[in-house]
């Protein structure tokens, strides 16, 4: 049998798209595996958020030359690393067979039949960029958690970004095609359902007849079925009180968001065009920390963006101090070039991003922490995804509020949810037992 394998880069985004070739390769007669030494055709979704994507993905073509001239596998590249280079790609490493934008992944079997057959060299679709891509089935690694794209694009254009010059204008799913993926995969008893989308509360905007983010969440959870339901990324300043009103009405609505910061200087998060200040941003915050109860933050922060001066930094420090993430997701500011602030002059040494980053995430850290502690105790609902990595002799599983939490149980209750009692907290991890 033909062997294909995916290997993928960057956000959830991508995970979704592999997720759907997989499910196209499988459609054509191919085993998946991860080990591309035996694989008959190696597909890499990349991503290129940061510039130093390009180089990961470089070394990677590398090594699949080799993979290449010893078994004649065929080679492709998707995502967003490929939308943007295009036929590029192909000077440095003319061995690619097929390059392909996001919108074009559906293409895939016209693509591999013509090379298979020789009547293209290369194929490279890199076009449509601002439709709506077809709906593709997907085959899901996990039994337990299927996403679903709810937009595509973004209209953002936050000056230090890439992804709205690459994953093109801001469109949206229809409502009832959407609700038909949640039912569908409802029934074939996933647990978690992410949606997915640059900007999920502009979710509708592009429509004429009204539906938006928050009418879309209470459908949602009107489906059938024993499910969470998560999303990334909301943007702070499109969140409306309609769409905390609906999280907090409905348990169905993980007790987790992820609301990306950035900066909590007022004068960086303008520079960054972001659309709201640092006092907006908190009392958006500390609003639905107050609506939710038992919510848990999670937010990206960028240090070292061009003209940060420590000052600015101490504001970030004091918005992280004040709310308390739960987690976040923390970068040193990189030049993307293409961005409006790659060309920015004031651009910070890369010794004091290393700085602001370390203190940063020092701070992180014990909030983490801190907010690990307050489990200690509880009973929490937790979903159980299976044995844990490291230690065979404990399940692991998440709460609502996306942590992770070790307990000894039986295998079968992979794919269901428990009461688990804590009784220790540590900074990423909670340890507890099976209660009734
Ligand atoms: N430099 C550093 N971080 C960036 N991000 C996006 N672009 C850049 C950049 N040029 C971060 C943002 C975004 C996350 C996905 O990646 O924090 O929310
Ligand atoms: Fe990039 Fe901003 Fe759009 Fe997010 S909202 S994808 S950071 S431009």
């Amino acid at each position: 049998m033909k062997k294909a394998s995916i290997i993928t880069y960057g956000c959830q985004m991508n995970v979704n798209e592999s997720a759907k070739m997989s499910n196209i390769f499988q459609s054509l007669g191919y085993e998946m595996t991860e080990n591309i030494d035996e694989s008959d055709l190696i597909f890499l979704n990349t991503c290129t958020v940061r510039e130093g994507a390009a180089t990961q993905i470089y070394g990677k073509l590398g090594e699949l030359k080799h993979i290449k001239a010893a078994r004649g596998s065929i080679i492709g590249v998707t995502g967003c690393f490929a939308q943007e280079q295009g036929r590029e790609l192909l000077k440095k490493f003319p061995q690619i067979d097929i390059i392909m934008g996001n919108q074009n992944i559906g293409k895939i079997p016209q693509a591999l039949d013509e090379i298979e057959h020789k009547t293209e060299k290369h194929i490279v679709y890199t076009d449509c960029e601002d439709d709506l891509p077809p709906r593709l089935d997907a085959d899901f690694e996990s039994q337990k958690t299927a996403s679903i794209s709810i937009t595509y694009g973004c209209n953002n254009f936050c000056t230090y970004c890439i992804v709205p010059y690459v994953r093109g204008r801001e469109r949206s799913v229809p409502l009832d095609q959407i609700i038909h993926d949640v039912e569908k995969y409802a029934k074939k008893g996933y647990k978690e359902i992410i949606l997915l989308g640059q900007n999920v509360n502009s979710y509708g905007k592009d429509f004429k007849n009204g539906d938006n983010f928050a009418k879309l969440l209470r459908e949602i959870c009107k489906v059938e079925g024993d499910f969470i339901v998560r999303f990334v990324s909301p943007h702070p300043r499109d969140f409306t009180d309609e769409v905390i009103d609906v999280i907090a009405e409905n348990e169905k609505i993980a007790r987790s968001l992820h609301l990306p910061l950035q900066s909590g200087s007022t004068k960086i998060l303008k520079a960054m065009n972001r659309g709201y200040t640092k006092e907006q941003y908190i009392a958006l915050a500390e609003k639905i920390k107050e609506r939710i109860p038992g919510v848990a933050l999670t937010a990206d922060i960028i240090v070292g963006f061009p003209g940060e001066t420590e000052e600015d930094f101490q504001d970030t420090l004091d918005v992280v101090q004040r709310i308390q993430f739960e987690n976040c997701f923390m970068f040193m500011y990189s030049i993307r070039r293409g961005t409006k602030a790659a060309t920015m002059e004031n651009q910070i040494d890369e010794d004091v991003k290393k700085d602001r980053l370390q203190r940063l995430i020092a701070l992180q850290n014990s909030c983490s922490l801190e907010e690990s502690k307050t489990y200690l105790g509880k009973t929490v609902r937790v979903l159980v995804e299976g044995e844990s990595k490291k230690n065979k002799e404990v399940l692991s599983g998440r709460t609502s509020t996306n942590k992770v939490v070790l307990f000894k149980g039986d295998k079968d209750l992979e794919g269901k949810f428990v009461n688990v009692k804590i009784n220790e907290c540590k900074t990423w991890t909670l340890y507890g037992e099976i209660v009734e």
